[in-house]
């Protein structure tokens, strides 16, 4: 195979996304639109990828800091010819050159590959046919069925305008050719732009052969322009992932209402209910079923484990056979043993709960240590933090914790301790025997309650 460099097109305004976000760093499933497209590129092995941006470049680079690119100022968007020539300086001679646009997120990586081994006749172009062609510039052929031009739609006139074969502007072509068509583009059209379509009556003329190629799904060459086609291009996206996951066994009780943001794992006989949303790393054991409404953030859930509706996880690991929720909130670095349950109303922060415990009702739990088979009462809260410093809270194996109960840390209960109801705990408390502080209850006998309006 030849040397290839793929260039991106990122420079473009995006000013029907009324943004102030470049339109690029908009995300699909929580990534940069622009992060999708050089994903896809790097997929094909290229030499180099450049990437033109203008609009909030600054910005772009920032955020995409980690992209192995050359980045290319355009500082006016003068065309798409334009945007392309001004990558050329970096391109090597001998390269096939891949052009993408940083707004056409879907389009899949085997569909580029038939379009680069397409381009090795001469040019090749990704055209599809559209019901409805408005807005795109349209592929003219001859009698031979050739393509000879390329016309855009504010320039084309008449019987031009009902044709609906159209450019996607993704393409392939030896960059040789290329230069020197560039250096012959001018701006005189209805936009006064240098358009980068302007190449295929050059090559025509010259009887180079062009190529034309179609996606593999028409869903690949959706562009970006305003916040309506983003909703879209969103829903084509999770509709794919959702369909690649029923396909690995996974049930969805409804893939439109399911959203990853991120990657999941997924183990045999897993369930996901309607509303849940997954963000980065996620990995479910075998028969894990995940409840309705769950928002689940880098979290490792172990087989058998029941996420109940209305959960918030991120950064922690569960179970196996674990009972989570509902409305159950666990925080980053937090380790939920085998069998254990965190109930309703419960944060769990920091913490590693043991095999077998149980917070099942209304508790905070920050910065602890629990052994196994502990009862922790509801209402329960660890108090870790001073104002200034937060403080461990250690508990060990059966403990029991009546409700209501504050554990003032740093503070440690030992293997076997039992606290009575309502205790405010500030020392440790020793194993095997009963602790508590309370003050006593008193009752006034004859006490009258005190009357509106009498003294
Ligand atoms: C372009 C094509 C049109 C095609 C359509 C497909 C030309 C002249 N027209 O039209 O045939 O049907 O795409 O969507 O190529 N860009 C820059 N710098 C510029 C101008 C554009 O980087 O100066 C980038 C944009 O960010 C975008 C891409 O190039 O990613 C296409 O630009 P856009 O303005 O959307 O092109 P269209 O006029 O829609
Ligand atoms: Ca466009």
């Amino acid at each position: 195979m030849r040397r290839l460099e793929v260039i991106i097109l990122a420079a473009g305004q995006g000013t029907r996304m009324r943004s102030d976000l470049p339109k690029v760093l908009h995300p699909i499933a929580g990534r940069p639109l622009l992060r999708h497209v050089y994903e896809t590129a790097r997929a094909l092995a290229p030499q180099r990828i450049h990437v033109v941006y203008g609009h909030g470049g600054a910005r772009v680079q920032a955020q995409l800091a980690d992209l192995e690119v050359r980045w290319v100022e355009q500082a006016q968007q003068l065309g798409t010819g334009h945007a392309v020539a001004q990558a050329m300086d970096g391109v090597a001679e001998e390269s096939t050159l891949l052009v993408l646009y940083g707004d056409v997120p879907l389009i899949a990586s085997t569909t580029l590959e038939r379009l680069v081994a397409a381009a090795e006749a001469g040019i090749a172009l990704l055209t599809v046919e559209l019901a409805d062609p408005t807005g795109y510039g349209r592929i003219l052929r001859d009698g031979q069925g050739q393509v000879a031009r390329i016309v855009e739609q504010k320039d084309a006139q008449g019987a031009e305008l009902a044709i609906r074969e159209v450019n996607t502007g993704l393409l392939a072509i030896p960059a040789s050719r290329l230069r020197s068509y560039l250096a012959r583009l001018d701006n005189a059209n209805a936009q006064g732009e240098f358009y980068l379509t302007d190449i295929f009556a050059m090559a025509a003329a010259e009887g180079v052969a062009i190529a034309t190629t179609a996606p593999a799904e028409t869903a690949e060459v959706l562009g970006i322009n305003d916040r309506v086609q983003l909703a879209e291009v969103e829903r084509h996206y999770q509709q794919r992932q959702a369909a690649a996951l029923l396909r690995q066994g996974l049930t969805l009780c409804d893939p439109q209402r399911f959203d990853l943001r991120g990657e999941l794992t997924v183990g045999r006989d897993c369930t996901i209910d309607v509303n849940v949303v997954l963000e980065g790393r996620v990995v479910l054991g075998d028969g894990v079923t995940i409840g309705a409404h769950c928002v689940i953030k880098d979290a490792e859930i172990g087989s058998g484990s029941q996420i109940q509706p209305f959960c918030h996880i991120e950064q922690a690991r569960i179970g196996p056979a674990a009972r989570i929720g509902p409305y159950a909130r666990i925080r980053p670095e937090s380790e939920i043993g085998e069998a254990a349950h965190i109930g309703n109303f419960v944060e769990v922060k920091k913490s590693t709960i043991g095999h077998g415990s149980k917070v099942n009702h209304l508790a905070y739990i920050g910065d602890t240590s629990m052994g196994q088979r502990v009862n922790i009462g509801a209402g329960t809260i660890t108090c870790n933090y001073d104002g200034a410093n937060k403080h461990r809270t250690t508990i060990g194996d059966d403990v029991f914790i009546g409700s209501d109960t504050q554990l003032v840390a740093p503070v440690t209960v030992h293997s076997g301790a039992t606290i009575g109801a309502g205790s405010t705990i500030t020392k440790d408390a020793p194993a095997d025997e009963l602790t508590l502080s309370r003050s006593k209850q008193l009752t006034f006998p004859g006490w009258k309650r005190p009357v509106k309006g009498r003294p």
